[in-house]
C-alpha cells in the first residue's frame, strides 16, 4: 500500500484509512524561543517529508551515525507511512507569545461524567499520528523524529495502536468483538465537516487545518467476555457476527430507525442510536472516526489492559465529538469502558511544497 502525497493543502494522514499500526505520540515543546520552536517544526518537517517518502534507509557511512534507526535495511518500503502534525492549545500559552493566534476553538480536553483520566496520559503541546502497514515502520519513524527534534520537544505520553487488516467478511473488529469503522460520513460532506474554510473568527493560518480529539478507552474485556451475545448486541445496535444494524441484515445497511420509533429493535440507548440519531438535527454533529486497538499488557490488578484509541477530526470539537460523547454519557456500554487518556489538537494545515513547512503560516 502507498501513503498519499506528503504535499497538500491538507495533512494526508487525515483522511487516509486505517493503516494496519499507528502510533500516537504527544510530546511537550522544550524549545526556549520562537525561534527554536520554528527549527523543531522545520526538522519535523524535513524528516517527516523524507520518511514518508520512503525508501532506502542504509547507514552510510563508518565515521557518522545512520541517519535513522536502520531498522528498516536496505529494502525499506517506499510511501507506506504517514506522519500527522498537531498543535495542543497549552503551545499558545506565555512561552512562544502564539496566545493571539490561537484556533478559536483549541482548549484543554473536557472531562466528560464517566472519565477516569490519568493526568500522565492526557494534553500535550504537540500530537503525532504515525500509521503504516508495518510496526517497524512506524518505531523507525517515532525514533528518527524524536532524535532529530531532541532539545526543543520531550515526548509527554505514547501509545501504539493498531487495526486488523479488513477480512473478507467486512470491516476489522476491536476487542469486543464487534466491527468498527462501518459507519462513515459522506464523502459529499466531508470537507464540510471537517476542514477549516477561513472565516467565522478563526485565525486565516488555520485554513486547511481541522481538531483532532485523540481519546484513550480502556476496555474492561474480563467483564465484557461474560455478557451474553444479545446483551452485548442491544448495546451496540447491531450484530455481533455481520456487523450489521438490527434492523438490517448486511454491514453496509442504513439503520432503519423511522420504523422503529420506540427502540424495539435498535434500543434508544445502544451506541449507534445516540452516537448518530440519523435525524436532521444531528447530522452537523457527525464527526470522522479513525479507531485502533491498543493492548498494553496487565495492569497490578492481574486485568489485561486494552482498549481503543480513538481518535476522529472535524471543524467543531464542541458542535461534534463533545455533542456526541455527551449524548453517550449513559449508555449501556459505560459500564464497560473507561476513557483514561487523551487530548484535543489541532491538526495543522498541510505542508504545500519542499519550502513550506509545518505550522509555517503560524509562526
Ligand atoms: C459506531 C465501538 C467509542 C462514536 C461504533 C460501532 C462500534 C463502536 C462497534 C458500530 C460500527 C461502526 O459503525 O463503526 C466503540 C467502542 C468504543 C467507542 C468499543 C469505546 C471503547 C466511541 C466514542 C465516540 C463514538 C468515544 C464519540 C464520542 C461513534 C459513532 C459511530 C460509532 C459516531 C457511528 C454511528 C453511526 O453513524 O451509525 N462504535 N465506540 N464511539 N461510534 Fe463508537
Amino acid at each position: 500500500p502507498t501513503a498519499p502525497a506528503f504535499h497538500g493543502i491538507h495533512q494526508s494522514g487525515v483522511l487516509q484509512e486505517p493503516g494496519h499500526c499507528s502510533a500516537f505520540l504527544s510530546c511537550d515543546f522544550t524549545a526556549r524561543s520562537r525561534a527554536e520552536l520554528v527549527e523543531v517544526m522545520q526538522m519535523l518537517t524535513t524528516h517527516a517529508r523524507a520518511l514518508t517518502t520512503g525508501g532506502p534507509s542504509v547507514p552510510t557511512g563508518i565515521t557518522a551515525p545512520s541517519p535513522d534507526t536502520g531498522v528498516l535495511g536496505p529494502d525499506a518500503p517506499a510511501g507506506s507511512l504517514t506522519v500527522t502534525v498537531g498543535i495542543g492549545a497549552s503551545a499558545f500559552d506565555g512561552r512562544f507569545g502564539l496566545g493571539s493566534r490561537k484556533p478559536l476553538r483549541l482548549k484543554a480536553m473536557d472531562t466528560f461524567p464517566n472519565d477516569a483520566l490519568q493526568p500522565d496520559l492526557c494534553h500535550g503541546d504537540l500530537m503525532l499520528q504515525l500509521v503504516a502497514p508495518e510496526r517497524d515502520t512506524v518505531l523507525n519513524a517515532v525514533r528518527t523524529l524524536l532524535r532529530t527534534t531532541r532539545g526543543g520537544l520531550q515526548v509527554r505520553w505514547r501509545m501504539e495502536g493498531f487495526s486488523p487488516p479488513p477480512r473478507p467478511s467486512g470491516s476489522p473488529r476491536n476487542h469486543f468483538g464487534f466491527k468498527d469503522g462501518t459507519a462513515s460520513i459522506p464523502a459529499a460532506q466531508r470537507d464540510s465537516l471537517v476542514w477549516l474554510p477561513g472565516g467565522g473568527g478563526e485565525p486565516p493560518w488555520t485554513v486547511g487545518g481541522t481538531y483532532q480529539v485523540v481519546r484513550v478507552i480502556r476496555m474492561l474485556v474480563e467483564f465484557w467476555d461474560r455478557v451474553t451475545i444479545s446483551e452485548q448486541e442491544r448495546m451496540f445496535g447491531r450484530r455481533k457476527d455481520s456487523g450489521a444494524p438490527l434492523t438490517g441484515t448486511k454491514e453496509l445497511d442504513t439503520p432503519n430507525y423511522a420504523d422503529d420509533p420506540k427502540g424495539s429493535t435498535i434500543p434508544l440507548d445502544s451506541h449507534i442510536r445516540l452516537a448518530n440519531p440519523r435525524t436532521p438535527q444531528s447530522s452537523s454533529s457527525q464527526l470522522l472516526r479513525r479507531a485502533y486497538s491498543y493492548d498494553s499488557g496487565v495492569d497490578s490488578n492481574g486485568n489485561l489492559d486494552m482498549g481503543l484509541l480513538f481518535t476522529c477530526f472535524q471543524r467543531d470539537i464542541e458542535r461534534q465529538f463533545a455533542t456526541v460523547q455527551r449524548r453517550l454519557a449513559d449508555e449501556p456500554l459505560t459500564d464497560y469502558i473507561s476513557p483514561v487518556g487523551g487530548g484535543y489538537f489541532f491538526t495543522l494545515p498541510g505542508v504545500r511544497d519542499a519550502n513550506d513547512y509545518f505550522a509555517r503560516a503560524l509562526l
